[in-house]
C-alpha cells in the first residue's frame, strides 16, 4: 500500500512538475518551504492567546518552516504562548545594537526575548515611514550580524508595474541588499507586490513565478549560481487560504508572508499548503 501512495505520489509530482528543467525541481525540493505571518499593528492579549492556540491545536506540516511577525510589545507574550517549532520574529529593527534611539529596538533585543528573525523592508515601512534601501539594506546588514534571521521584503508599486518596471524596481532593491549581505544563509527574501498587499488583489500564480524567476537569474548574475538555487523567495500579498496551494504549486514559490489572512484560522491551510 505504503509503495503504491509513493509511486502515486511520484506520478503526481512528476506530473506537476513536467513542464519544469529537473534541476529547478531539485532546488525546489531543497528550499524548506517557508509561511510567515505578518500581523502589522494588529492584536491584544485575548486575539494574540486566541491565534496562539489556534496554531498550538493545529496539526502543521512539519516541513513548513513557520515564523509570526508579532507586534513589538507582545513579541514575548506570543512567544510564551507558541510551541518552540514556531518563529517569532520583530517586524522591525534598528540598525545599530543600544543607544539615544528613542521608540527604536534593536536585534540584540529580539534575541533576547527569544525572536530568532526580523522583517525587514516591507513596503509599509517604505512607504508610510520613509525607509531608503539604503537604510533597510543597513538593517538587514545589522540583523544578520547579530545572529538574527531575515524575512527581506521587496516588491512593486502599481504605477512601476504598470510602466513596466517591475524587474528594474525589484532588481534596484536586491541590489542595496547585496551591497551589504555577504552570507544569505539566513536570509529569506519576500516579494510582495504593493498593489497586492492588503487590497483581496492576489498575483495569479504566474505574475508571482515570473517575478520570482526573474529574481532566481538575476541571483545567478549578480550573487552566485549557489544563492540563486538556495535562497527562499517568499510571495506576500493578499494569499489566503484559498489561493495558496495554487500557488505553492509554482518552483520558484519557497513560502508566503502573509498579513490579513495570518490573524484568522484559515493560517493553518496556509502553512499546510503544500500537505
Ligand atoms: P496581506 O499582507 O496578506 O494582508 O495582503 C501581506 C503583507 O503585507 O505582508
Amino acid at each position: 500500500m505504503k509503495v503504491r501512495r509513493r509511486l502515486v505520489h511520484r506520478f503526481i509530482t512528476f506530473e506537476l512538475y513536467a513542464n519544469f528543467s529537473a534541476d529547478s525541481v531539485k532546488n525546489m525540493a531543497n528550499r524548506r518551504f517557508c509561511v510567515g505571518g505578518n500581523w502589522k499593528m494588529n492584536g491584544d492579549q485575548k486575539s494574540i492567546a486566541e491565534i496562539c492556540k489556534v496554531l498550538s491545536d493545529a496539526a502543521l506540516d512539519a516541513n513548513t518552516e513557520v515564523v509570526i511577525g508579532c507586534p513589538a510589545i507582545y513579541l514575548m507574550y506570543a512567544r510564551n504562548l507558541l510551541p518552540c517549532n514556531i518563529g517569532v520574529a520583530g517586524q522591525n529593527a534598528y540598525k545599530v545594537a543600544k543607544g539615544a534611539f528613542t521608540g527604536e529596538i534593536s536585534p540584540a533585543m529580539l534575541k533576547d526575548i527569544g525572536a530568532e528573525w526580523v522583517i525587514l523592508g516591507h513596503s509599509e515601512r517604505r512607504a508610510i515611514f520613509k525607509e531608503t534601501d539604503e537604510l533597510i539594506a543597513e538593517k538587514a546588514e545589522h540583523a544578520l550580524a547579530e545572529g538574527l534571521k531575515i524575512i527581506a521584503c521587496i516588491g512593486e508599486t502599481l504605477e512601476e508595474r504598470e510602466a513596466g518596471k517591475t524587474n528594474d524596481v525589484v532588481a534596484r532593491q536586491m541590489c542595496a541588499y547585496a551591497k551589504k549581505i555577504r552570507d544569505w544563509t539566513n536570509v529569506v527574501v519576500a516579494y510582495e507586490p504593493v498593489w497586492a498587499i492588503g487590497t483581496g488583489k492576489t498575483a495569479t500564480p504566474e505574475q508571482a513565478q515570473e517575478v520570482h524567476a526573474y529574481l532566481r537569474k538575476w541571483l545567478e548574475e549578480n550573487v552566485s549560481k549557489e544563492v540563486s538555487a538556495s535562497l527562499r523567495i517568499q510571495y506576500g500579498g493578499s494569499v489566503t487560504g484559498a489561493n495558496a496551494k495554487e500557488l505553492a504549486k509554482k518552483p520558484d514559490i519557497d513560502g508566503f508572508l502573509v498579513g490579513g489572512a495570518s490573524l484568522k484560522p484559515e493560517f493553518v491551510d496556509i502553512i499546510n499548503a503544500r500537505k
